[in-house]
């Protein structure tokens, strides 16, 4: 398939060869595949990134899932979106030669690569989740088996309480999940303490347990 066929629009960057594996990134509400480029150079130089724009619009915003109101979500279509983008990250590694990804998603981006852990944990090496909140209130039995997923939460988010984001841990955590869960003084928005947190997660030993995978 080439790249202009594949089922996402996308932009790609390829890495520099070094072991490093491919970040899938996940941009917010009214984002869009250009988002997130710099913030991956910053948190893993020399991966390889995969930055699809989410096919859900919301008053003309990009998304990748439908919600019902803010917190609150379709999670039917949720399921639908989850795997919809497996089968981009699937045609996207046949045409790019690219092993598993690590997702690295923010807000709603982090809320589908948590579902994405959870309802189809065959998908992604591992993940990073910037403000992730609780996306499935019954996910099924995931089998994680020791893939890393670091978290950051905001510790004064208006959007997503800690109660929740705490809930989410937990589902990742039984699953079986390596999580690395930090809660920084921050708000909803990205800021350095994010980039210095990811750039020492994507560079530590969680990373090199995801090139094993
Ligand atoms: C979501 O809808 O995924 C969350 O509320 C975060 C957001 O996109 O604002």
């Amino acid at each position: 398939m080439r790249p202009s066929d594949l089922s996402f629009l996308h932009r790609f960057e390829p890495g520099d060869g070094s072991a490093r594996p491919p970040l899938l990134l996940l941009h917010g509400t009214g984002g869009d595949e250009g988002d997130l480029l710099p913030l991956g150079r910053m948190a893993a130089p020399g991966a390889a990134l995969l930055s699809p724009r989410g096919q859900v619009l919301e008053h003309g915003q990009p998304r990748f899932f439908r919600r019902l109101a803010e917190g609150v979500f379709d999670e039917a279509d949720l399921r639908r979106r989850v795997e919809d983008l497996a089968g981009f990250v699937a045609e996207a590694r046949a045409a790019y030669g690219l092993p598993a990804p690590v997702a690295l998603g923010f807000s709603n981006g982090a809320n589908i690569a948590a579902a994405m852990l959870l309802l189809r944990p065959d998908v992604l090496a591992g993940a990073a989740l910037v403000r992730a909140m609780t996306p499935l209130a019954s996910p099924p039995q995931a089998r994680l088996d020791g893939r890393p997923v670091l978290m950051l939460s905001g510790a004064m988010d208006p959007i997503v309480p800690l109660a929740n984001a705490d809930r989410l841990a937990g589902q990742l955590t039984e699953a079986g999940a390596w999580l690395d869960r930090r809660i920084l003084p921050a708000g909803h928005g990205l800021g350095q303490a994010d980039v210095a947190a990811l750039s020492a997660w994507f560079a530590s030993t969680a990373m090199q347990g995801a090139n094993a995978a």
